[in-house]
């Protein structure tokens, strides 16, 4: 396994491009199933994720290419209806395949994902919704066991906003017979996307970007070429990375309106942005000033930003209080930041960070994908060498993360360590 050596200190300068996004591509490329064909989805990144879904739709019977940046589906042989739980565990985002499964042949042995770094992460909400569309669900020997001689429409209202229940569920839906209305529906530009891309293939579903999803059932969707949006988390990431590091960097290829909450935090930190349609240029100098945070679902600061913004107010002059709502275990990093010299609290789902004047490098391990990005962001802006061990939660997400920061002026560089993968996170 790879660790990252970081040697900090370094403002960084340039441009870069933002990949797709992940949290698109991986219920994107479930969809595929849905009608059998050749897909072609432009914009999708090389990534561990992206990668394991590949593999579980080829188990499925799916051909998965991907060239550049163009990945090409063709699912029209797909028949073997499951998710083994040597993929699922590595990935919980593979329950994506439940929705399109069962919509397509009736049925669908998927495994259940179990808990992970941030805490239980239940997939009950994902079943309610199976249900409630007509499946016959039962848990045997650790799989989720899911029948549907027909699906059919249905009210369904989500008791909190789940960006995978409701993607899910609409993937099930849109091949239901009759009407299907989703109440508290998730609203991230992911779920958007997914409702784009099924409305392409033929799919109508009305409300997207909205809490109420209303889905009028077809009888049969076709493959269409799709572009896939840009990764909010990534931008977000190295916008925090450059408010840290210091410098003057313009992120290219973004969607600034899927950014919202972390553009409105970054200037309240007293950070300059340009911000166009496409592109943000953050010009950083000096410490941040402390912000207050809660994560909320979309267009609330997202939960995946949480340990990024934590390593920022690490070196911000004056306290913060940072509170995730939504996975409120999710707080591995912090530990970690303590290591670098960061003086941090915490009281419950809340971060109370102190904010010191100088972080310190040192050996520091990462424990999910967003608490690697944390740290790779606090190595930046530590005085002295920083080494990262287990980095391949970072390859789960961030598409040649240290090339790109590279090409900014730092100095990172990924060196060979034996090491055991165990990683399941988002
Ligand atoms: C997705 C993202 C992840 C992000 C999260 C919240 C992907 C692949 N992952 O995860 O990066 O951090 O959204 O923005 O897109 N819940 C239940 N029962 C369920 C489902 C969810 O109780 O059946 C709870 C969760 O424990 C959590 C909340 O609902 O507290 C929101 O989770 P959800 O939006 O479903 O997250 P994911 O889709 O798993």
């Amino acid at each position: 396994m790879d660790k990252f050596v970081i040697h900090g200190g370094k403002p960084l300068y340039g441009k870069i491009k933002v990949s797709g996004a992940k949290n698109a591509s991986l219920p994107l490329m479930a969809a595929a199933i849905l009608a059998p064909g050749i897909h072609r989805i432009r914009n999708v990144p090389h990534l561990r994720d992206v990668h394991t879904m590949a593999h579980l739709l080829r188990i499925i019977g799916a051909r998965v290419d991907l060239a550049g940046n163009l990945m090409t589906l063709d699912t029209s042989d797909c028949s073997f209806c499951e998710a083994p739980y040597e993929l699922v565990k590595t990935m919980r985002a593979s329950v994506y395949v439940l929705g399109p499964l069962l919509a397509r042949f009736g049925r669908a042995r998927v495994s259940l994902p179990g808990g992970c770094a941030w805490g239980p992460r239940p997939v009950d909400l994902h079943l309610k919704g199976m249900e409630r569309l007509g499946a016959k669900i039962e848990l045997q020997g650790g799989y989720i066991v899911a029948e549907a001689r027909e699906l059919h429409g249905a009210r369904i209202v989500f008791p909190i906003s789940s960006v995978g229940a409701t993607g899910n569920v609409l993937m099930a839906a849109v091949l239901a017979r009759g009407t299907t209305v989703i109440e508290n529906a998730a609203r991230e530009p992911e779920i958007v996307y997914l409702g784009e891309y099924l409305n392409a293939m033929g799919a109508r579903i009305q409300g997207l970007g909205t809490d109420v999803l209303q889905i009028e059932g077809v009888d049969y969707l076709h493959p269409v070429e799709f572009v896939n949006i840009p990764d909010r988390i990534e931008a977000g990431t190295f916008l925090c990375a450059v408010a840290l590091a210091g410098g003057d960097v313009t992120l290219e290829n973004l969607r600034s309106d899927h950014l919202g909450a972390v553009l409105d935090a970054l200037e309240l930190a007293g950070f300059t942005l340009e911000v166009q349609p496409e592109s943000v240029r953050i010009q950083a100098e000096g410490r941040a000033r402390p912000v207050d945070l809660r994560t909320a679902p979309y267009p609330g600061f997202p939960t995946d930003m949480q340990a990024q913004w934590i390593a920022l107010m690490a070196r911000a002059n004056g306290s913060s209080a940072i509170t995730d709502t939504i996975y409120t275990d999710r707080f591995t990093h912090v530990a970690e930041l303590m290591r670098l010299g960061a003086d941090i609290r915490l009281e419950g789902n809340t971060a109370v960070v102190r904010g010191v004047k100088e972080l310190k490098g040192a050996p520091v391990m990462s424990t999910d994908l967003r608490a690697s990005a944390s740290l790779i962001l606090a190595g930046l802006a530590a005085e002295g060498r920083t080494d990262l061990t287990r980095v391949y939660h970072i390859d789960r997400g961030y598409e040649r993360v240290e090339e790109k920061l590279r090409s900014l002026g730092a100095d990172i560089v990924r060196e060979d360590e034996p090491m055991q993968f165990d990683a399941k996170d988002e």
